[in-house]
């Protein structure tokens, strides 16, 4: 007989429940900066990819305001209708200008962007190496693409080198996130450019998260690690983390960017981005690039975190950005913390699988520049604290 759908939802729903991978959405009335309200309580969140505090910042929001006032709501139709406005225009432009690259193209989303390229780019005998822990928007593309997918041990780039060389007669593109979004550690990059360049592999970083926070100019990890356009020739920006928005940049070469243009199912097929969003993404880009101050603060407290966290003993994983994850182990672990710090006034949502690998789960903590250090200080307390009271109940259980 044939399966029956609902009953299988049903039964995957008890599997999650036994499990302890049931995923709830909390509903956010009013947020102030850092200060959520939720159920009627207010809670410092430590889980938002804001990481620069843009998403409400006064020049941002305005240009939001006159867009809207000016464009309306939508931009009625996709790019290559007539929904491309000037904002879009100039958005593509700004982006593209910062990080170095002739040409940018917006996207609805990072996801899309990622679907976007990977299937527009690879056909079906080519491959796409990527790294064991790229995020899920990039598994997909490469899966939908109908490429073979390879992927090498999280960060070795000998690794990426050896899938590369497996396949040697089809056309390949090497796929990396520059920040990785569970782990908070930055790619090889510059070993990854090695690697590509010898196995004559695109190399495309998606630099969701180091965009804005990583580089003297704030334009990301490919900055970091001194290198340009030339080395990596086709970067993801994300304009709904750092740069407090929504939708997604890909910059790249004049020539991979009109294919995308032209091609690109995530592209042709949607609705453009509201013109006054665009418009609220270009007062954010300009100040992430004109203005260092947050990206400095958020430096020194992500070294304020690492030392407090020390003093408590409290063990991280090595990173130097705004991702801070705490290693909870099994899903019951990560609630119990997660839980414990609601009750304390603290946000942070507990990560648990298929986000990250079996007995991977975490709090991943995540700062922003609008953090103040007596906020993280209180935080760090009520995790050793929580750390503290569930050591002492497993030990009277034994
Ligand atoms: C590394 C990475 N790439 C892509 C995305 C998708 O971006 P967006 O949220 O704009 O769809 C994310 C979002 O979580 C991400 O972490």
């Amino acid at each position: 007989m044939r399966p029956d759908l609902l009953q299988r939802v049903v039964t995957l729903r008890a599997q999650r429940i036994a499990q302890q991978r049931t995923r709830v959405r909390q509903v956010v009335t009013r947020r102030e900066g850092v200060r959520y309200e939720v159920d009627g309580h207010w809670l410092t969140g430590f889980c938002s990819n804001d990481y620069l505090g843009l998403s409400q910042q006064f020049a941002v929001v305005a240009a939001m305001q006159e867009g809207v006032a000016r464009h309306g709501i939508g931009s009625g139709a996709s790019h290559l209708v007539c929904g491309h406005h000037a904002a879009h225009e100039a958005l593509e432009r700004e982006v593209a200008g910062w990080l170095g690259y002739p040409r940018g193209l917006l996207f609805g989303s990072g996801f899309m962007a990622n679907l976007a390229v990977i299937q527009s780019l690879l056909e079906t005998d080519d491959v796409c190496v990527q790294d064991r822990l790229n995020h899920a928007s990039l598994v997909d593309a490469a899966h939908l693409s109908g490429c073979h997918l390879r992927r090498y041990p999280h960060g070795d780039a000998e690794g990426a080198l050896r899938q590369l060389s497996a396949v040697p007669k089809v056309a390949a593109m090497l796929a990396t996130d520059g920040v990785f979004s569970m782990d908070g550690d930055v790619a090889p990059l510059k070993m990854l450019t090695l690697a590509a360049r010898m196995q004559h592999a695109l190399l495309y970083v998606d630099d969701a998260h180091g965009v804005g926070v990583l580089g003297e100019q704030g334009a990301g990890s490919v900055e970091q690690a001194g290198l340009t356009a030339k080395d990596v020739p086709l970067q993801l920006v994300t304009l709904g983390k750092a740069l407090g928005g929504y939708g997604a940049v890909v910059v790249g070469d004049e020539r991979l960017i009109g294919h995308l243009a032209e091609v690109a199912r995530p592209y042709l097929y949607t609705t453009a981005l509201p013109p006054a969003l665009a418009a609220a993404s270009l007062a954010a880009v300009r100040n992430a690039r004109s203005n260092a101050q947050p990206r400095e603060t958020l430096q020194v407290l992500i070294a304020h975190f690492r030392n407090v966290a020390a003093v408590h003993g409290l063990e991280l994983m090595p990173s130097d950005t705004p991702i801070q994850p705490f290693l909870c182990g099994s899903e019951g672990h990560a609630i119990a913390f997660a839980e414990g710090l609601r009750a304390a006034g603290y946000w942070v949502t507990a990560i648990r699988p298929p986000t990250v690998a079996e007995g991977g789960s975490r709090l991943r903590i995540t700062l922003s520049a609008l953090h103040t250090p007596a906020e993280i200080d209180g935080l760090l307390e009520a995790v050793a604290g929580i750390r503290d009271v569930l050591a002492a109940r497993r030990e009277t259980a034994q």
